[in-house]
């Protein structure tokens, strides 16, 4: 499989003029200087976070990482550690000024883009297991097609899943702070982790091991994955960059730098897989455009398509010949063709729709998609055909995540904001009416749904420390089992995840 390796030079860092002075006007008037904070750091901090704050044996401790983490958080973590990891307190050491001195410190942007080029994601590719170094058979007795992964992000693991017994077949280590869902390879094998650090992780599931890593970025959204399961794309916030990568030994193929024709720099908010296309498609923080890169060509050519506005956070119908996308100054979504490269409509959606959660099913005769909104209190009904809403659905709260199976009668929805945050709804998807209401531990938060791959059950995630995965018969809608997790969050299933299945998002 010859590949055209390209890496274009990253120029370093677009040095951002008056940053110093912005650092030093941001600065809290303490009297002390970030001289000081870079000194407290350098001696108690650096050999495990790193001189440049880009991270090492600890979290990289930037404001784009530490995005999860509040500054009273981050206090108490400095002053008295994290316990069972290797976060130590200092509270003996530091004096809580100091210690103040140090969170600010750490939630200043950094004055210069990181480079994290060529050289930099090259050394940090790690292969634990090498090609055929592993069995080719699945070390465990189960539907290698109805397996789950459950990541659990109260102490970085996940959880492998069997979904006809449903027990946990094994439970290990990822990455700190996994961000967007796991990707599966066509087959199922393999299954591909980012981490909000920006490490790339293959996870062999027929052997359960961690075959391969590399850092791919500094501050990382997600990762997708060709649909022939050659490729994966990262899409970074820090640097502002996309690469490419061998999806078979994480070898970096392309690192392609964000910006537009006249050089603006952006943050890639995410990328995306259009099987159909044979491209990925890549959305943009702080540019108005979406690129397509195909992976049919050996040079992956790049296509823009400006734009009128910034567009984040995609559905695309089932043919991957539009895509919705939230507008970010206008109070609507948008609706852009890609075969043409325009815009075609805008929907009147003011609630801050969740479109990368969307999903999709024929409702009289029509292809309608369903979003929750992360603002209000809605459901909201489109019609993929002209693009209209055809219903609003009243909830508890707003919505973080939407599931439903092909086979299933119903749609689930969280109320993931709010006081009712421990409410799911249940939404009849023939007569578009929440049909049951469900508090499965009241007072913590419920979310994210998911089915196994027959539409037998539903699964959702107790979104606490000391949560747990509870798993509902599909259609009675009665309870079958609890199991106890650690801040469960999203949960895959390969058939459903590599078919496409369009009660899921993809
Ligand atoms: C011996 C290594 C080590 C040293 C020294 C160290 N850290 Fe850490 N730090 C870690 C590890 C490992 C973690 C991740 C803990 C976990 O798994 O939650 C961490 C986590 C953190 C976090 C939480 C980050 C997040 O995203 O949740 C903060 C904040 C932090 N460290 C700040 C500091 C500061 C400030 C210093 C210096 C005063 C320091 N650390 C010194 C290893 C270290």
């Amino acid at each position: 499989m010859p590949v055209c390796v390209r890496i274009p030079s990253v120029s370093p860092a677009s040095t951002a003029l008056g940053a110093a002075a912005a650092l030093l006007a941001a600065w809290p008037a303490t009297g002390s200087s970030p001289d000081e904070a870079q000194r407290i750091y350098q001696i108690h901090c650096a050999s495990c976070h790193s001189g440049d704050r880009l991270g090492g044996m600890g979290p990289a401790l930037l404001p784009e990482n530490l995005r999860r983490v509040r500054r009273p958080e981050a206090r108490e973590v400095i002053a008295h550690g994290r316990a069972a990891t290797q976060m130590p307190g200092f509270s003996e050491q530091l004096s809580d000024d100091e210690i103040m001195l140090l969170v600010e410190y750490i939630y200043q942007p950094l004055e210069v883009m990181p480079v994290w080029a060529r050289d930099e994601v090259l050394d940090s590719r790690v292969v634990h297991y090498g090609p055929g170094s592993l069995s080719d058979e699945p070390r465990f007795d189960a539907d290698p097609l109805n397996l789950f992964i459950v990541v659990e992000l109260a102490d970085h693991h996940a959880s492998l899943l069997d979904g006809d017994r449903l027990e946990v077949l094994t439970r290990f280590p990822t990455r700190f702070a996994l961000h967007g869902g796991p990707k599966y390879s066509p087959d199922g094998r393999y299954v591909y982790f980012a981490s909000r650090g920006g490490w790339i992780s293959k996870f062999d599931v027929y052997n359960m091991k961690t075959v391969a890593e590399i850092r791919a970025g500094i501050n990382t959204r997600n990762l997708a994955i060709s649909g022939d399961g050659r490729y994966l794309l990262v899409g970074n916030y820090l640097p502002h960059s996309v690469v490419l990568l061998d999806a078979d030994d994480l070898m970096p193929l392309e690192i392609i730098e964000a910006r537009d024709a006249a050089g603006t720099s952006s943050r890639v908010s995410a990328v995306y897989t259009a099987a159909p296309r044979e491209s990925f498609i890549v959305a943009l923080k702080d540019i108005a455009e979406v690129w397509e890169i195909s992976y049919a060509a050996a040079d992956f050519p790049l296509r823009r398509i400006v734009l009128d506005d910034y567009l984040d956070d995609f559905f695309f119908d089932p043919g991957y010949h539009h895509l919705i996308g939230a507008a970010r100054n206008a109070n609507n979504a948008q609706v852009v063709n890609l075969d043409e490269g325009l815009k075609v409509a805008e929907i009147d959606l003011t609630g801050l729709p969740h479109l990368g959660s969307g999903i999709s099913w024929e409702y009289q005769g029509r292809p309608v998609v369903a979003t929750p909104n992360l603002r209000e209190a809605e459901v909201s009904v489109i019609d993929l055909q002209d693009w209209t809403i055809i219903e609003r659905i009243d909830t508890l709260g707003p919505g973080f995540f939407m599931r439903s199976h092909g086979d299933s009668p119903y749609a689930w929805v969280d109320v993931f904001f709010g006081p009712d945050s421990d409410a799911v709804h249940v939404i009849d998807k023939k007569t578009l009416k929440i049909v049951r209401t469900l508090r499965p531990e009241p007072g913590k938060t419920a979310a994210h749904i998911e089915y196994d791959r027959h539409g037998r059950y539903a699964l959702l995630s107790i979104w606490d420390d000391d949560g747990a995965l509870v798993i509902y018969d599909a259609d009675t809608l009665e309870e079958v089992k609890r199991i106890p997790m650690k801040k469960p969050s999203g949960k895959y299933n390969v058939y459903n995840k590599t078919r496409l299945d369009p009660g899921t998002s993809h």
